[in-house]
């Protein structure tokens, strides 16, 4: 696999050597997925932290052990990464997990396995501005530059997982069935319970409502905050500098009013529509 810098290139796809390697993308490659299997899929910066809170506690109804004494990344692995191949094994079923993997470059297994798939897709402009403040506190990650320049390169795709068109494309054309669920990080702020409610109906768990009220309590932004199991607080300050931006940064939709022109805005939406266009796809921002 080429390498390039701070990266290593799968099949053209940008991964961070800190956490990827060439034996982690053949674990990938390998991986034995069960039926019983439940991966959140996210473009990076789309509400893949929210998900390693919301589905340990959906699918043990409620109880808090899980999300407060293992990490997010120990507790709802990412399929690509280096420490899958050491906490994979000793997940409970259902194993939950995580991957920013376009569809096309899923293992075998999750085709002919009946594993249940939560797609999170948030704004682009909103993930090109958690994106750009992720890559000054990321020590492992090239510095994103001016935020002209880090709008070009999102727009080129010459970023972590390639270009967002592609990425939620791949997964729309996806033909999954009922297997899975699109969901929007925006309906997640809008309405916690309800997306709550929405996954775990999705994942066949019944839960009161006083079990739906704890999990949503638990998963607010103010209360994963404050999570260090959850935080990134528990990884040093040489590879996420908090001085710099905090990983749980503001968690709302539309922050990127307050970061870009209307020239920059232009330039995006006409880039994005141009790519979506004929895909039918339809997303809550798409009116703003
Ligand atoms: P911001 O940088 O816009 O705040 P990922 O986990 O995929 O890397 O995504 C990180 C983004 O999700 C960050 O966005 C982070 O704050 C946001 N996020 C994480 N947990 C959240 C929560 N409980 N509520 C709202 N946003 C959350």
């Amino acid at each position: 696999m080429e390498e390039e810098g701070k990266y290593i290139k799968y099949h053209g796809l940008l991964c961070p050597k800190e956490t990827h390697s060439e034996d982690s993308l053949k674990y990938l490659e390998g991986f034995n997925m069960r039926d019983d299997d439940v991966i959140a899929i996210t473009y990076p910066k789309s509400g893949t932290t929210w998900m390693q809170e919301i589905l340990p506690l959906i699918l043990n109804g409620g109880d808090l052990t899980p999300v407060q004494t293992i990490p997010n990344w120990a507790r709802v692995p990412w399929l690509e990464e280096t420490r899958a191949a050491q906490v994979m094994d000793k997940l409970t079923p259902p194993r939950l997990m995580v991957s920013h993997m376009p569809y096309d470059l899923m293992p075998p297994s999750f085709f002919s396995s009946k594993a249940k798939v939560i797609y999170v897709a948030r704004n682009p402009k909103d993930v090109m501005v958690s994106s750009y403040f992720f890559h000054q506190m990321a020590t492992f990650l090239d510095d994103p530059g001016t935020f002209e320049e880090f709008l070009d390169k999102f727009l080129a795709g010459q970023v972590l997982f390639g270009k967002w068109t592609d990425h939620v494309k791949s997964w729309r054309k996806a033909d999954l069935g009922d297997r899975i669920l699109h969901i929007t990080y925006e309906e997640m702020v809008e309405d916690l319970k309800g997306a709550v409610r929405c996954i775990s109906d999705f994942l066949g768990q019944k839960m009161s409502e006083e079990t739906l009220e704890k999990v949503v309590s638990h998963c607010s932004f103010n209360t994963m905050k404050t999570n260090s199991m959850s935080n990134y607080s528990l990884v040093p300050q040489e590879v996420l500098d908090t001085k710099k931006s905090n990983f749980l940064r503001k968690g709302i939709s539309g922050d990127w009013k307050n970061h870009f022109s209307p020239e920059q805005e232009a330039k995006f939406s006409t880039v994005i529509k141009e790519e979506i266009r004929g895909s039918d796809i339809k997303f809550p921002w798409d009116e703003e």
